[in-house]
């Protein structure tokens, strides 16, 4: 657990190196992390030199804070998330986007790979994420030194932002990419599913799944951040095709989306 000092080292830490104010943190998942090497005039903070940071193991994860200027929005990317299949806890997940609150972002943007759970998708699809399941009922605010807020509980219902759906759609299609919408069904990992937990999941509403987001976005959501999570289908879910699942087909789909992915994301951010 953390208290209100670790996240303030951690963020004039990074102050000290900055001399911006970022308007957003952008989380780059799985093969997503190409992304923050076309900022402008940037900064890079590996996660091992900041206060507090968790170091990213997972395998394509750089692990280091990429801060400039992305379609002309001062941004700070994380090039590599934390996940909690790493044996990292909630708030060690979400410590970043705390940390990036303090430093002036109100907007979280976040990217992850996601298998296809909902069959009228295809692998390479682009999914606006418009809500989450999440029935580990993990949470980072579990215990949360709530000083200095006024309510322990925070609303969920809009925990994407709607405005942000619709601008999203809106600069797809003007980009001539399709974007369907979705629902995040979270699973810790590092396993992938089983085809049993696939069709429960879609019992349960899940569109997509996928092994983060969610205690990045209840975390924004207690600090009032707005929220909009791009899902690229890396995959279809287990048991969906009769073919075993394989991390290389994650990476593989998420270089194949690279430009379409960019394109849809620096368009969203030049407007959000
Ligand atoms: N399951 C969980 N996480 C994932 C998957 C999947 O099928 N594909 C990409 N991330």
């Amino acid at each position: 657990m953390y208290v209100q000092d670790n996240y303030r080292e951690a963020a004039d830490y990074i102050k000290s190196l900055l001399n911006i104010t970022p308007e957003a943190l952008i989380i780059l998942g799985s093969g997503l992390g190409q992304v923050a090497n076309e900022l402008e005039n940037s900064t890079l903070i590996p996660y091992s030199e900041i206060p507090h940071f968790k170091s990213s193991t997972a395998p394509s994860h750089m692990g280091r804070l990429v801060a400039g200027r992305l379609a002309g929005r001062d941004v700070l990317c994380m090039q590599g998330r934390l996940h909690i299949y790493e044996g990292y806890s909630p708030a060690d997940v979400s410590f970043p986007v705390r940390v990036a609150s303090m430093l002036g972002a109100t907007r979280l943007v976040l990217t992850c790979a996601c298998g296809g759970i909902n069959t009228a998708y295809n692998v390479g699809d682009l999914v606006m994420l418009t809500d989450y399941i999440n029935l580990t009922h993990t949470s980072p605010l579990v215990g949360m030194d709530i000083t200095g807020f006024d309510a322990r509980f925070v609303d969920m219902c809009h925990a994407f932002d709607r405005e942000y759906i619709a601008l999203a759609k809106v600069e797809a299609h003007k980009l001539d990419t399709s974007l369907a919408d979705g629902v995040y069904f979270y699973m810790p990992g590092p396993q992938f599913e089983t085809p049993a937990e696939i069709k429960a999941a879609r019992i349960l509403g899940g569109d997509l799944v996928g092994m983060s987001v969610v205690h990045e976005v209840a975390m924004a959501r207690r600090l009032d951040m707005r929220v909009a999570g791009f899902g690229l289908v890396t995959n279809m879910a287990a048991g969906i095709l009769d073919a075993p699942l394989t991390e290389d087909e994650i990476f593989t789909e998420g270089e194949k989306a690279r430009i379409r992915f960019g394109g849809l994301l620096k368009q969203f951010v030049a407007r959000m």
